[in-house]
Order: C-alpha cells, then structure tokens, then sequence
C-alpha cells in the first residue's frame, strides 16, 4: 500500500442485514488496499432502485449487503501494481471496471465485458462477518474498498452529488441515448417512462441534437421533469395512447429512436410499434425474470431496424465519464437538475420510500 499507514477502518455504512428488513446504519471494517485496489474516501452516494432490490433480496441472497453504488468521493491510499491513480485523485466509481482480457474486450467491444474487476479484500462488521457490497462498490459507507479500475479520475471542479450520478442510474440513460441509440442531429426520439433514467435519455438526445424528444410517462410530474431536462413534446399515457400519439408528432412516421426506460413487457411493446420502419428501440429498462413479451414474428421482420438493449448505457467509464463532466462544466449537461436533495447517512431507508412514491429523481447522501 502506497499512501498512509498500514491499518483497518473503521467507518459508518449503511447495509442491508436481512431479506426485506430496514437498512442499519452501523460500523463497517474496510481494510488497507492490497494489490490492484484502491481505498475511497466517499462524498456522495445517490440511492438507486437497485439498492433496494438488494435490500428486498431481488438480486440475491448474500446477506449483508453494503449498499450504494453511485458513488464519486476522493481516493485515499492505492495498493500495490495500481498506477494512473493516486491518493487525493478525485473519482467515480464505476461497477464495469474492463478486464482488457476477456473475448469482448479483445474484439474491441469492452462495453460487453464478462470479466470484469472489483475489490478481492472483503470488507467486514466489526464481528467479522463479511459484507457482499452492492454491485462489487459499498458507497454508502464513510470509505470503500474496490478495484483501482473501478475508478475513474474526473475534474475536481464538479460537485461529488453531480458527479456520482454518472456510476449508474444517469449514465445508463444518458447512454442509451449516445451509445447504444446512437442518436444523431435532427432525430425525433420517444422515450417512454421517465424516471431518473429516462429523463437522463431525453438529456442525452438533447445533448446529441434530436430535434423532437417526446417523453411518455403515467405521472405528470416526471413529464414536467422531462421538459425541463429537454422534452420538446410530452404524452401521459394513462390519458392517450403513446404510439399514436408519438406518430402523430412525428408526421406519421414514428420516432427514429424510441428508448424504454421502464423495463415492462406493455411499454416495451409501445415502443416497438412508435418508431418509425427501420427505427431503433432501445430497452434501456430492467425487466423481471417472469416477463414475457408477445410480438407478431411478421412485424418484427416487417418493421426492420434495430432491437438492443443498454447495459449501463454501453458505457466505457474511463471514456466517458470525463466527458461527461467536462460537458456539465462548460454548462451544456445540467446533471445538477437530477439531484432532488441531498440527504444523511442515516436517511437512507426514508429516501427508499420517496423513490417508491415516485417523489424524486434522486436523492443523493452526502458524506
Ligand atoms: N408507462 C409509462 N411510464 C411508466 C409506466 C407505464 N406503463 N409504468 C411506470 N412508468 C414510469 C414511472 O411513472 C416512472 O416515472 O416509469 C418511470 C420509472 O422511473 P423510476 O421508477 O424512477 O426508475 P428509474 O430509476 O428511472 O429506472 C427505470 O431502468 O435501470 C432500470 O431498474 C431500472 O427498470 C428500471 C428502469
Ligand atoms: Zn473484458
Ligand atoms: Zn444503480
């Protein structure tokens, strides 16, 4: 370990001890950095809808979990054979840090990457127990233990509740706009359901130059969020029907890019039938394992184009993320707007329930 004394730390975090039971704040042991990690001292964490999938046991059943994932803090000690990274570096982090390995990476498509890196050290309570952090990161924690590559240096000058919410939730939509929509100037763009990633897609399709962005949702209060993030028309889809309505503003055609950020079999559907012949649907949403979806085989051939789905926005963190922040800095990304408010350590099980009401797009602790 480079950096600082050799010792263990004991800090705040919040975790996930049992199946469906309230989040506890309580002491986390975080060791030293060993090879190819690196120690985060944490400023911000957003509160994610995967969060409280761990903390429901929707994603598995290695209790406890360390919670938060979206996370940008400063590092403060590198273990051994990490370089481009050191102490006092400001950074995000990243739950896809890139093997460079593996068949995806050496294709030269590491946005697919199957192998990729998180911390080897486990972090414990103060009993021993080892803790399973959310998505290989553990952010709502005073530090955290991950891979060096799970870092990515940006511009200090940005606030840590802005910058981390590019380690998910408005990455994965900004993404799936810029990477895997591959929006372009001129494009008409739909995107249906606009919580934090959705409204993320119609920044991004602002940010690529799409010249009608109509965003759909059943809640006229994100509709009002995607207008102010870049929404040039909006449709309540409990009132009108979205696809007709999305052809209508789009001269009959429907949209060039239509982007479902709901994850649902129905708005999946809507998707497919608003986008124009040759259009592209991305499924940027997250579907449940019992999700079924029903589509006529002649319509799926007869429609053309391009059916994919966003894993994390097709992300590269090290390419991206400080474009990003450089974007926001010269004031053309208003990640800031996604920040609803800024909460304690010990909020985080009050924010879980504004998420479910639909109250926020973010709610962000900071540290
Ligand atoms: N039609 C249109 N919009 C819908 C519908 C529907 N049938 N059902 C729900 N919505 C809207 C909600 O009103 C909400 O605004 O979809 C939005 C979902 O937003 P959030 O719950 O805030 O979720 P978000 O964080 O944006 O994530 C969206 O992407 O990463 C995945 O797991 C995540 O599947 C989830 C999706
Ligand atoms: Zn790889
Ligand atoms: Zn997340």
């Amino acid at each position: 370990m480079k950096g600082m004394d050799s010792m263990a730390h004991e800090v705040k975090g919040v975790i996930a001890r049992s199946k469906g039971a309230p989040v506890e704040l309580t002491t986390v042991v975080v060791p030293d950095p060993g090879l190819g990690e690196a120690l985060v001292r944490i400023q911000a964490c957003g509160v994610c809808h995967t969060d409280l999938h761990y903390r429901e046991g929707g994603i598995g059943e290695d209790f406890p979990y360390l919670l938060g994932h979206e996370a940008a803090g400063v590092v403060e000690a590198v273990g051994e054979g990490v370089s481009g990274l050191e102490a006092g570096d400001f950074v995000i982090l990243n739950w896809r840090a890139v093997c460079g390995q593996c068949r995806a990476c050496r294709r030269g498509r590491p946005w697919y990457c199957f192998s990729t890196h998180n911390a080897t050290q486990k972090m414990t309570l103060t009993d021993g127990t080892n803790l399973s952090p959310a998505l290989g990161i553990g952010a709502f924690a005073e530090k955290t233990l991950v891979a060096a590559g799970q870092c990515t240096k940006v511009s200090s000058q940005v606030k840590p509740e802005v910058a981390g919410l590019l380690g998910c939730g408005v990455m994965a939509g900004l993404g799936a706009a810029l990477n895997t929509g591959q929006v372009g100037r001129g494009d008409s763009v739909a995107v249906i359901g606009c919580g934090g990633v959705g409204c993320a897609a119609v920044l991004g399709a602002r940010l690529a130059g799409a010249s009608k962005i109509i965003a759909v949702d059943i809640d006229d209060r994100k509709l009002a969020w995607a207008r102010e993030l870049g929404a040039t028309d909006t449709v309540n889809s409990r009132e009108t029907d979205p696809v007709e309505q999305i052809r209508a503003l789009t001269g009959d055609n429907g949209a060039d890019v239509v982007i479902e950020a709901v994850g649902r079999p129905e708005t999946y559907t809507q998707a497919f039938y608003a986008r124009d012949l040759a259009g592209t649907v991305v499924l940027v949403g997250v579907p449940t394992p019992d999700m079924r979806l029903e589509l006529p085989l002649l319509d799926v051939f007869g429609r053309g184009g391009a059916l994919k789905s966003s894993w994390y926005g097709d992300c590269l963190p090290d390419r991206d993320f400080p474009m990003l922040t450089d974007l926001h800095l010269a004031g053309r990304l208003p990640l800031e707007k996604f920040v609803s408010e800024t909460i304690a350590l010990d909020a985080v099980e009050e924010a879980f329930a504004k998420m479910q009401r639909g109250e926020v797009l973010r709610s962000v602790v900071t540290l």
